[in-house]
């Protein structure tokens, strides 16, 4: 290998980064604390409207007011949000202040519009400005974003710790996202006892997102098989690398100890906090290392929603929560890219799942544990569940097809061949 650097085509540097975290029971008093570190006077705080229903918000601005900062809370935030409910925030930040920073209460949905808000707001131009190529422009931001505090109540999305943010693009039907690492929030608090108002049905589609995150994030694509980049050219998702390695791994050994007890049993705080700790350690892993195939299905099977109504989300309108669709099609997704890293697959399924019979078929472990966890917590059986049949995949695959930066992703090259057998073999998964 040639010691000059400008020689060299295969890539041989990752990089990872997190916010620095305060967790446990209680942290979420200590948000007006920390907030004084960073010398603000004034603080938007954005939530959906159940979470502000709970007192939690108010509970954030008391600890504010505490430490003489004035705040404001915002409840209208969309579940899953849209480019719409995000322009709809930035307008109400912008008519309302300036601010001198914000704190994002409630699940991915909330912690995602936040970063939004932030981002319009300080650095100005528009959603379209940001957003990732080739739906919107994928500006840069040219300067540093105001502080964002991020207070996850749902344990799932980490969006506490990552750089990016997933929208709704109507006029297109398109899910996409905003990506860079001025987005990733300055500081997450973490508080367990946050979730014990969770619904169990929001506990196991949340959860799925983090089994999801662990498992594409261990077996994305190595860092050193891609092409070189130029320092500039660096992503927020460099592929599976030793650091997001230890992170995963470390969430799938949480979640075999206690996804099922937080679902069954939603008043056991032990399990909450594992799955709390849980979701942010596969944050801190596909954060930085990427998703590949079952997150570039998700984004068709939530985007193109006929009329499924989950129960323990809001009903006003159909929709797939993002936990639901990253899972339907995980089992036959890692089938497929079983031979490209049969090891790293193995290994996940053991860690996930160390007390299943094992199968004689060494590809069939890991979407064996997937379906029997998915069964246990009421998962939908497959695409079929959430309202799919097969004449649908002619329609659903150009979507995945549109997210290359996931695919890409991929340990095994994809065609659009591969991910409608992917499709058509999910109608039901059990
Ligand atoms: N930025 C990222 O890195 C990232 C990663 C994965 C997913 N996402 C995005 O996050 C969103 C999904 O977020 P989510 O799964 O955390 O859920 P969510 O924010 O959509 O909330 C789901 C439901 O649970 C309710 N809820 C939340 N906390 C509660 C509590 N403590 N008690 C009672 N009810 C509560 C909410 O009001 C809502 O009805 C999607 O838009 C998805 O695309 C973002
Ligand atoms: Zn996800």
């Amino acid at each position: 290998m040639s010691t000059d650097p400008s020689d060299l085509t295969e890539e041989t540097i990752f990089t990872w980064g997190a916010p620095p975290l305060k967790f446990g029971a209680g942290a979420v008093d200590e948000i007006g604390f920390e907030m004084t570190q960073f010398n603000v006077k004034r603080v938007l705080i954005i939530t959906d409207s159940k979470i502000n229903a709970t007192g939690i918000p108010q509970r954030i601005a008391d600890s504010l007011s505490a430490h003489g900062i004035r705040s404001e809370i915002f409840d209208g935030v969309h579940v899953e949000p849209t480019d719409d409910s995000m322009d709809k925030a930035a307008g109400y930040a912008r008519e309302q202040g300036p601010w001198d920073g914000f704190v994002a209460v409630g699940g991915g949905s909330s912690i995602d519009t936040a970063k939004a808000v932030n981002l319009i707001t300080t650095d100005g131009g528009e959603l379209m400005d940001y957003i990732n190529k080739p739906i919107g422009k994928a500006t840069a931001p040219r300067g540093q974003l105001k502080p964002l505090i991020a207070v996850p109540t749902t344990a799932g999305t980490g969006s506490e710790s990552t750089a990016m943010c997933v929208l709704d693009v109507l006029s297109m039907k398109v899910k996409t996202g905003i990506s860079h690492w001025r987005l990733r929030p300055t500081l997450a608090v973490i508080d367990p006892m946050l979730t014990m108002t969770l619904p169990p049905e929001v506990t196991a589609a949340a959860g799925m997102d983090i089994v999801c995150h662990a498992l594409e994030s261990y077996t994305a694509r190595w860092y050193e098989t891609f092409d070189r980049k130029r320092p500039e050219e660096r992503v927020t998702y460099c592929g599976s690398n030793p650091v997001s390695d230890l992170w995963c791994e470390r969430a799938m050994t949480l979640l075999a100890e206690s996804f099922r007890t937080a679902v069954h049993d939603g008043s056991d705080l032990r399990a909450r906090s594992n799955m709390m700790l849980a979701a942010t350690f596969a944050g801190m892993g596909f954060g930085n290392s990427g998703v590949h195939i079952p997150h570039a299905n998700a984004y068709p099977i939530a985007g193109m929603v006929k009329d499924y109504r989950p129960a323990g989300y809001p009903q006003d309108e159909p929709m797939v929560p993002h936990g639901q669709s990253v899972s339907l099609t995980a089992p036959e997704a890692f089938r497929f890219s079983f031979e490209s890293e049969p090891r790293r697959h193995l290994r996940a399924a053991e860690l996930l799942a160390p007390d299943e019979d094992k199968q004689n078929e060494p590809s069939e472990q890991l979407p064996a544990a997937l379906t029997h966890l998915m069964r246990d917590i009421g998962i939908p059986n497959g695409i079929g569940g959430v309202g799919y049949t097969e004449d649908d995949i002619p329609d659903l695959v150009p979507g995945t097809m549109k997210q290359q930066r996931l695919l890409a992703t991929c340990p095994r090259p994809v065609t659009e061949d591969d991910i409608a057998d992917i499709f058509a073999k999910s109608v039901t998964n059990w």
